[in-house]
């Protein structure tokens, strides 16, 4: 019988385990070399490495075998690295992964830590879709190594702590899809009325953040996203892409916030970061529409927003009713 697995503290004595899991995984991609001498000789005593370094070790142990792996140590003052993270198929989609990430973020969390990075090899994309469930992003130019592998990796980064806003460049906002795929179809299956009608369907979320990663590339919209205590919770978007007599103009679109992460400040603080970046383009004048009654009309009146008009039965609702739109401009000159 297959035993539950269970996640523990890694020890030195793992080594045979350890070596041959990541040996496995990187096999699962061509190219891969694992010269444990020549280049990684600390899986010889792992436990003892990454505690000198002041980190931790963790493994994952199932019918006797070593079958998942990670750890971390702090790079930074409050930066901490998320490493070795490897899972036998097995435990692949159980939910272990998770558990294991959530334990080195806590961990780091715990020690002081405020962010967390890691650096994955380019060809790993299935690893790739994983961190960006679990909200990292990526963060930064590409690292070449020189090694036996000749790896190329990309850096992936969050925010572990707080509430924190960031601007995402397109490979961040590439990274975020996931994330962000899944605010939308939340707002929008809770009654939001953003566009899209429910239930929405993932492909067409996807697709909205797909084409917000080409408008990023091209400077035609700011991509702003919130972390809540290490979750990619909230979102907000400005649209640049003005005709050449409004240069001074810029469109709030889809302020978004998780329904897991409402009344907690998110929102506002989007809006926020949102208004200097729209300074920062030149852009003065910000216009936005919302459905009459809903939650961020009173968000915008408070933050200055000047109502322009309402239009009966705008927009559809989920509920078959066509709903009345109120539109906002603000002038931050
Ligand atoms: C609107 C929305 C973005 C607010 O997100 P949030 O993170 O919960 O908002 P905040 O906690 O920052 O709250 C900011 C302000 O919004 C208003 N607000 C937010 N939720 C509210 C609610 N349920 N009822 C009344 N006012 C509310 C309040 O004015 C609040 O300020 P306060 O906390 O000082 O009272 C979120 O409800 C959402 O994603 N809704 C669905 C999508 C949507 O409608 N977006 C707007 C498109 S125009």
């Amino acid at each position: 019988m297959t035993a539950y697995p269970a996640l523990r503290a890694g020890e030195d004595d793992d080594a045979a385990g350890f070596i041959a899991l990541i040996g496995a995984c990187w096999a699962e991609y061509p190219g891969n070399i694992l010269d444990v001498d020549g280049e990684n000789p600390e899986l010889r005593a792992l436990a003892t490495y990454y505690a000198k370094a002041g980190g931790a070790l963790w493994a994952v142990e199932q019918n006797g075998a070593v079958a998942g792996m990670l750890a971390t140590k702090p790079i930074g003052e409050t930066v901490w690295e998320l490493c070795k993270v490897y899972t036998a198929p097995a435990l692949r989609g159980t939910g272990m992964a998770q558990r294991m990430i959530e334990a080195a973020e806590t961990f780091a969390r715990d020690h002081g830590g405020t962010a967390m990075k890691l650096w994955s090899d380019t060809r790993f994309d299935r690893a790739h879709r994983f961190y960006e469930k679990q909200s990292y992003i990526r963060a930064g130019a590409l690292r070449v190594l020189n090694d036996l592998s000749r790896s190329i990796e990309f850096v992936y980064a969050k925010p572990l702590t707080g509430t924190v806003i960031q601007r995402l460049d397109a490979a961040a906002v590439h990274a975020a899809i996931p994330r962000l795929a899944d605010i939308l179809v939340a707002c929008v299956n809770a009654g939001a009325s953003v566009s899209y009608l429910p239930p929405l369907a993932r492909d067409t979320a996807t697709a909205f953040w797909t084409r917000s990663a080409s408008a990023a590339a091209m400077d035609k919209r700011v991509v702003l996203a919130g972390w809540v205590e290490g979750t990619l919770a909230g979102t907000v978007t400005l649209d640049l892409d003005m005709p050449p007599n409004q240069p001074h103009r810029a469109e709030i679109g889809k302020l978004l916030v998780h329904p897991d992460a409402r009344r907690r400040g998110l929102a506002r603080l989007l809006m926020e970061r949102l208004e200097a970046e729209a300074r920062a383009a030149g852009r003065h004048l910000l216009v936005l529409d919302t459905r009459e009654g809903d939650s961020a009309e009173p968000l915008y009146r408070s933050m200055g927003y000047t109502e322009a008009g309402r239009i009966p039965g705008f927009a559809l609702s989920g509920e078959g009713t066509y709903d009345a739109t109120l539109f906002f401009w603000k002038n931050l000159a």
